[in-house]
């Protein structure tokens, strides 16, 4: 988990609730100064009403972040729904949250997001135009967005190789998870020159990984300590911690998952060991400018033109990091924290 106190505390909380259906649960609206609070709907089993509540704060403000550094016109929110205990009806609970979203009259924008998919955002559309995350029309953005994530991380991880002073051709690259993003990766790696090492606990996933790519193969346990030069996390948040961190060997991390480090502070420790941390969701940005870009009408080149643009974000992370002797993770909060903030007094000032 992230630091669980946000540092800053949301605009609106708004609980939701439909006896009828099931439905329990809670929209968190971090910031909507930069326009419409954008973020998905996780349908989750949690342990108690405040799990849920902290997970939804703490995911909404990364969103916050993650849109803001992205340079969307959007701010950031998310939404979290309990599992219900007994049986339910998918289809109706979808519907009363989709009407939950209709009553924000576009403060809040929902798309999939675990435990949620493509099939229930299309039922939510039935009560709401506040959602994203849909099937693609011919030649429209929309659709899987992780081609277009995988593909940022990809620049990215070029970016910050090249600070590091190397191509990616010849370099060994660590892939944890070969999921829907990671299996992209690996494509362009290979693609680049670069030498894969891979782990899913999905053992076929990973064979078809040795036998269209050339990669070897480590047991999942092995991954983080594999012989590398850099470690691309594309499965679970949370990888990197106190304990993972002193057994990494690759000088830089990049990759597709959503809280890479445990903790900030562990971005810290990555940062006193010399290893460059490519700030998770600078990079992974490439499925909500998808989803922005479905939702506001932009063509699928002006998408793909913010996308191949996710370097340049990079980079101004890693400057600001660099003039201010800070490590990347806190960098990124701190230029996210800007833009947010600047935009407040911007409107106040129109
Ligand atoms: P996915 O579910 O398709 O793939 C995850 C893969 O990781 C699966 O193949 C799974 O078997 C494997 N895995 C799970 N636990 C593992 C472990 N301990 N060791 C090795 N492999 C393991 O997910 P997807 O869509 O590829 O996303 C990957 C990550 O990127 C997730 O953290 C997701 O939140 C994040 N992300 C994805 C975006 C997208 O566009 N799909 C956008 C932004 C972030």
């Amino acid at each position: 988990m992230n630091d669980p106190s946000p540092a800053h505390p949301p605009e609106t909380v708004i609980p939701i609730a439909d006896p009828a259906s099931g439905l329990r649960g809670v929209i968190v609206l971090h910031s909507t100064r930069l326009g419409p609070a954008a973020g998905g709907c996780r349908f989750w089993r949690y342990d108690s009403d405040a799990a849920m509540m902290a997970d939804a704060v703490r995911l909404a403000e990364g969103m916050a972040y993650k849109n803001a550094l992205a340079e969307l016109p959007l701010g950031g929110g998310k939404s979290v729904i309990a599992m219900p205990a007994g049986p339910f009806n998918r289809d109706a609970l979808m519907r009363a949250f989709g009407r939950a979203v209709e009553a924000l009259g576009g403060d809040y924008l929902t798309a999939e997001d675990v435990g949620t998919s493509v099939a229930d955002m299309t039922i939510v559309r039935g009560e709401t135009r506040h959602v994203a995350g849909l099937d693609a029309a011919e030649g429209k953005p929309g659709g899987d967005p992780s081609p277009w994530t995988a593909r940022g991380v990809f620049l990215a991880m070029q970016l910050a190789a090249r600070r590091l002073g190397s191509d990616l051709a010849g370099l060994t690259v660590a892939v944890q998870g070969l999921g829907h993003v990671g299996a992209h990766l690996c494509r362009d790696l290979h693609e680049a020159g670069a030498k894969l090492v891979v782990a899913d606990v999905d053992a076929d996933r990973a064979e078809a990984a040795a036998r269209e790519f050339g990669a070897r193969i480590v047991q999942p346990g092995d991954i983080v300590a594999a012989e590398a030069d850099i470690f691309a996390p594309c499965a679970l948040g949370g990888v990197l911690d106190s304990r993972s961190v002193p057994l990494l060997r690759a000088k830089l991390v990049c990759g597709a998952a959503n809280n890479v480090l445990a903790a900030p502070d562990d971005g810290d420790l990555l940062a006193r060991r010399g290893v460059l941390y490519a700030p998770d969701y600078v990079v992974n940005a490439g499925g909500i400018i998808n989803v922005a870009a479905e939702h506001l009408g932009w063509t699928a080149a002006e998408a793909a033109r913010r996308v191949e643009d996710t370097p340049r974000r990079l980079a101004a992370v890693l400057d600001l990091a660099d003039a201010n002797a800070l490590p990347p993770h806190r960098a990124a909060d701190r230029l996210a924290r800007q833009r947010i903030a600047r935009a407040g007094r911007e409107r106040k000032r129109a």
